[in-house]
């Protein structure tokens, strides 16, 4: 059986400090991985939208010399013409030593993984995980605080629908003396079952409504995006999506050694101005989501440097 990255917790906490070291390492040292995975290829089977994730995908399997093959959106597979994902995974299986796959359905990159003979990395399925978001967040994190622990962390926005809010939690479950602030309306609170994650983990949290309340105890704040997509009717969008914008006069609010995330894309929950602030970190976040790819690309095709 391939090695799959299926959720967060399918990595160990000792892979993801080796992950985090491999990718820093390719920061420091890029054109020593340049070749590493020449004559490897990774299909990226995305039936919903995406830039960074399938884009970052496909730049690092390029910088360590391997090839991308692959769709961008359902219309453009088979699976336009009723094809299921089964059947699509056993066939580019035959073509590709790796794939990353985005799905809208829950569990539909596990499905796959139970007939695929290559590893599958989820890139996002449903409302309901992204764990190679996570590896960015995580690397993110470490680079920007220097530790994984002793930390709060605020989390800010659609707590329920948005998957790269549930992979973190999970993955920040198994470091010390963390606190999460759940920041969201009523209705985009955490699902349920993320609840219960944190009360068997004795993580401590508390759920508030009020950013400004909260902003000046948080060592990380991490914005989301309310997930238009999941969302059963319009009305309940347009109400909720400008519940958060974090904007200058917030900023002003916060500790100096905050530090701003965002899984990205965004949309009005922080406003422009806040770019040029030194604690804002997301489009660094980016940019190490590649190099955790390619880590993980290297793990999962056992490859070493
Ligand atoms: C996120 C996603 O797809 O869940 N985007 C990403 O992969 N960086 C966040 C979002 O879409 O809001």
């Amino acid at each position: 059986m391939p090695r799959h990255l299926l959720d967060i917790r399918d990595l160990s906490a000792a892979e993801i400090d080796a992950l985090m070291n491999r990718a820093d390492d390719i920061i420091a040292h890029p054109r020593d991985y340049a070749d590493c995975l020449r004559s490897k290829k990774l299909a990226t089977l995305f039936y919903e939208p995406s830039t960074r994730t399938r884009l970052s995908f496909e730049a690092a399997m390029m910088e360590l010399g391997g090839q991308v093959l692959g769709f961008s959106s359902a219309d453009s597979s088979s699976a336009a013409k009723g094809e299921s994902v089964a059947d699509t995974v056993r066939t580019v299986a035959c073509y590709a030593d790796v794939i990353a796959m985005r799905h809208p359905k829950e569990g539909a990159p596990t499905a796959a993984a139970q007939v695929c003979p290559v590893p599958i990395i989820n890139a996002g399925d449903g409302g309901h995980n992204h764990p190679t978001q996570t590896l960015a967040d995580l690397l993110t994190i470490r680079r920007e605080k220097g530790k994984l622990n002793q930390l709060v962390i605020g989390l800010c926005g659609d707590l329920q629908f948005g998957r790269t809010v549930h992979s973190l939690i999970s993955a920040m479950c198994r470091y010390k003396s963390i606190r999460f602030v759940l920041i969201s309306p009523k209705e985009l609170r955490v699902p349920d079952y993320v609840r219960e994650e944190m009360q068997r983990s004795h993580m401590p949290f508390i759920e508030v409504e009020k950013l400004e309340d909260v902003i000046g105890t948080l060592d990380i704040l991490y914005m989301t995006r309310v997930q238009r997509e999941r969302f059963f009717n319009e009305a309940d969008y347009v109400r909720l999506k400008d519940s958060y914008i974090l904007d200058v006069e917030k900023m002003k609010l916060a500790r100096k050694d905050l530090k701003v995330l965002h899984p990205l894309p965004r949309v009005n929950e922080i406003s422009r101005a806040v770019d040029d602030d030194p604690r804002a970190c997301y489009f660094r976040q980016a940019l190490y989501g590649k190099m955790m790819r390619e880590a993980l690309l290297m793990k999962l095709l056992e490859v070493d440097a």
